[in-house]
C-alpha cells in the first residue's frame, strides 16, 4: 500500500483469524515497526516480547475477564512491557509503539487486535499484568501495557466511513461549547 491515508482508514481491529502463521520476514518488520517508533527523550523503555507458540498464545488468552479470547488463534502476540524508571511516560511510549506495529501489520495486508492489559483483572482477580508477567518471565520492574495479536484477517470489516466522522470534536481556534 503506497498512500497512507488509504491505509488509516482501512485499518480495522480484527479478532478473527486462520491458521496461517506469519513468515519470518511479516515478523521481523512488525518487530522492526515497533523497535522505530518514536519515544520521549528517545528513551526506548520498551520490550516486546514476540509469541507464536500455541500453547503459550492459548494461557496468553486467559489475561483478562473479557477481550482477550481471540489470542488463542492468531498466528503472533507481541506483549509490550515498558520501563516506567526509564521514561515517567511509558505510557505513551509503548501506546505509539503498538498503533505502529498494528500499522505496519495492515500495511502487509495483516490483520491485528490491541489487547488492554494495564489496569485490566483475570477472572480470578488477580491483575492481568501479574499473569502475563508470571507466565512470560517478564522482569518485576516491567509493565505490560499491551497485546498485540496479529494474523492473517479471517473477517471482513469495513472501512472507517469519512461521512461519519465526528467532526464536532474538532475546535478551530479557541474551544467552542456552543458547537
Ligand atoms: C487502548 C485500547 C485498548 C483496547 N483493548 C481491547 C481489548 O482488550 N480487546 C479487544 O478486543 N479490543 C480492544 N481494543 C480495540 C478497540 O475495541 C477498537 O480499536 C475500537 O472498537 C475501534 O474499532 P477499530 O479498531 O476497528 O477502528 C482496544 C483498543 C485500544 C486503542
Amino acid at each position: 500500500m503506497n498512500n497512507f491515508s488509504e491505509l488509516i482508514t482501512k485499518r480495522r481491529s480484527i479478532r478473527k483469524f486462520t491458521t496461517e502463521p506469519l513468515t519470518a520476514e511479516q515478523v521481523e518488520l512488525i518487530l522492526k515497526a515497533g523497535l522505530k517508533s518514536p519515544t520521549s527523550k528517545n528513551a526506548k523503555p520498551w520490550r516486546f516480547i514476540a509469541i507464536e507458540d500455541k500453547e503459550l498464545l492459548t494461557q496468553l488468552s486467559l489475561c483478562k475477564k473479557m477481550g482477550s479470547k481471540l489470542i488463542a488463534d492468531c498466528a503472533l502476540a507481541i506483549v509490550v512491557a515498558v520501563d516506567p524508571l526509564t521514561s515517567s511516560v511509558w505510557i505513551e511510549d509503548g501506546s505509539i509503539a503498538s498503533i505502529m506495529m498494528q500499522l505496519q501489520a495492515e500495511d502487509l495486508g495483516l490483520g491485528s487486535c490491541w489487547i488492554q492489559i494495564r489496569d485490566r483483572y483475570t477472572t480470578a482477580e488477580t491483575l492481568s499484568e501479574e499473569y502475563v508477567k508470571d507466565l512470560l518471565d517478564i522482569p518485576m520492574q516491567l509493565q505490560v501495557l499491551s497485546i498485540i495479536a496479529f494474523g492473517h484477517k479471517d473477517q471482513e470489516k469495513p472501512p472507517h466511513d469519512d461521512d461519519k466522522l465526528e467532526w464536532e470534536k474538532v475546535h478551530i481556534g479557541k474551544y467552542n461549547n456552543k458547537q
